[in-house]
């Protein structure tokens, strides 16, 4: 895979000036002179000496394209040079990083220090005047600073964040590039019979990423297996006949995330199931545009699941009567998609504003996870699904929606395990880019 790093340094010079400006704001509602924002430090294992797979805070993310470098600090003060305290350390157990480079290092007073000690002397003198933005375990990583991912600060930085950049969205379309390679091996896989494991294995090599670099853990679900939302094991055998399969992967590129779904199957009733859910997702996915609350998609989705369901036989009755009775919420029990970014579950979902009032689910919604009006410039999932899930519908057996149910098409039907289709969007002013959709169709 090609990537333009040229296109991205262009756009860089002014995410960092966006990311400032937000910075400035959160500095002024929390009453704080300075910034400093940790990279973050590895978990060790219990009783071992050796750490688990490193995440990067978000927040520094944000300001740089280092996925991998522990105990470095941003060092910001409004209208001055960000300072970067890179850490470096002499270290012959671990291969240190490598010397910064990058478009991006011009942006930065590069600081390089061989120890965490040595980062002291780079921060901000007054201590009580400085925010530190970060996951802190150990006082010694916080310099004597007390005030520690403040509310006030992280409100006006977390309802920012939902509002993505140009340079983060190109990011996004390659994350997304990368996903769809090992989604494309991934379905080739399932056609000639792989295993859980296999077909993992092979998304991925396609997408060039170990297991610690995917955004989060693949979904890889053959047959009666995709009914669990997030089903967590590979099976290491293939299964006597492969009927079905969900795969929800994504992919990852400077830390923005891609995140996508895709159902395929090898039967004919299935399939236009599969069809019917795809077809009701890009509805709702060209519904998006800015101005658009995102309960009323949610809603909107219920109603169209609920169209689908009786259309291929599986339920009878009014679709007000589906959705009162709580059968469309049996077989599909989540929400309809969250915000996407450095975060697979970006942060912000729920909040009207960045003082930190939030917007409840509608009621008998708790799992939607974005409940805001939609911006421009966001960027988030759309993710319906059906699912044949025994406990959930064993629930409505003895209610009035189980009278609703065709159980003879149920018992048909939970072989194959469940649909979701997921795309990733970029709200317009007027519409909607489907990055998933534009980079299928291109790759
Ligand atoms: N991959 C998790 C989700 O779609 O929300
Ligand atoms: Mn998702
Ligand atoms: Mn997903």
């Amino acid at each position: 895979m090609t990537i333009n790093i040229s296109a991205l340094a262009g756009l860089y010079g002014s995410h960092l000036d966006t990311i400032q400006a937000r910075h400035d704001r959160a500095l002024e509602k929390a009453g704080a002179s300075h910034a400093v924002i940790f990279s973050g430090a590895p978990n060790r294992v219990f009783l071992d000496d050796y750490d688990y797979p490193f995440k990067t805070n978000p927040h520094y993310l944000g300001w740089l394209p280092l996925t991998n470098t522990p105990y470095s600090y941003v060092v910001y003060t409004p209208g001055k040079k960000p300072i970067l305290v890179y850490f470096q350390p002499e270290d012959y157990w671990h291969k240190p990083p490598d010397a910064p480079s990058g478009y991006w290092v011009n942006f930065f007073d590069i600081r390089i220090v061989n120890n965490v000690e040595a980062a002291l002397a780079h921060m901000p003198e007054s201590r009580d005047k400085t925010v530190l933005i970060g996951d802190i375990d150990d006082d010694a990583q916080a310099f004597g600073i007390e005030r520690i991912n403040p509310t006030a600060a992280m409100n006006v930085l977390h309802y920012a964040r939902s509002v993505k950049t140009e340079y983060e969205i190109e990011c996004m379309r390659i994350a997304t590039r990368r996903a769809i390679a090992g989604h494309k091996a991934a379905e080739q896989s399932f056609r000639r019979g792989a295993s859980e494991y296999e077909i993992h294995m092979d998304y991925c090599r396609a997408c060039s990423h170990t297991e610690n670099e995917l955004p989060y853990s693949n979904i890889i679900a053959l047959n009666e297996n995709g009914a669990v939302l997030h089903y967590q094991y590979q099976e290491r055998n293939a299964p006597s006949e492969s009927k079905s399969f969900l795969i929800d992967a994504g992919a990852r590129y400077n830390g923005y995330a891609a995140d996508i779904t895709r159902t395929y199957a090898n039967d004919d009733e299935f399939q236009a199931l599969i069809d019917a859910v795809d077809k009701l997702q890009q509805k709702i996915c060209n519904q998006v545009k800015a101005g658009m609350d995102y309960r009323a998609l949610h809603l909107l989705a219920h109603r169209k699941i609920g169209d689908a369901l009786t259309e291929a036989g599986i339920t009878t009755g009014s679709t007000d009567s589906l959705i009162k009775n709580d059968v469309t919420s049996a077989f599909y029990p989540h929400g309809l998609g969250h915000l996407l970014g450095l975060q697979v579950h970006d942060v912000g979902g729920f909040m009207a504003g960045e003082t930190g009032v939030t917007i409840d689910p509608p009621p008998g919604h708790p799992f939607l996870r974005l409940t805001r009006v939609l911006r421009e410039d966001q960027v988030l999932t759309i993710e319906p699904g059906i699912y044949f899930i025994d406990m959930l519908l064993n629930n409505l057996r003895d209610a009035a929606g189980g009278k609703q149910i065709n159980w003879d098409v149920v018992e048909r039907l939970k072989p194959f395990g469940g649909i979701r289709i997921e795309d990733n969007v970029r709200v317009q002013a007027n519409g909607a880019e489907n990055l998933t959709r534009n980079a299928w169709a291109k790759t």
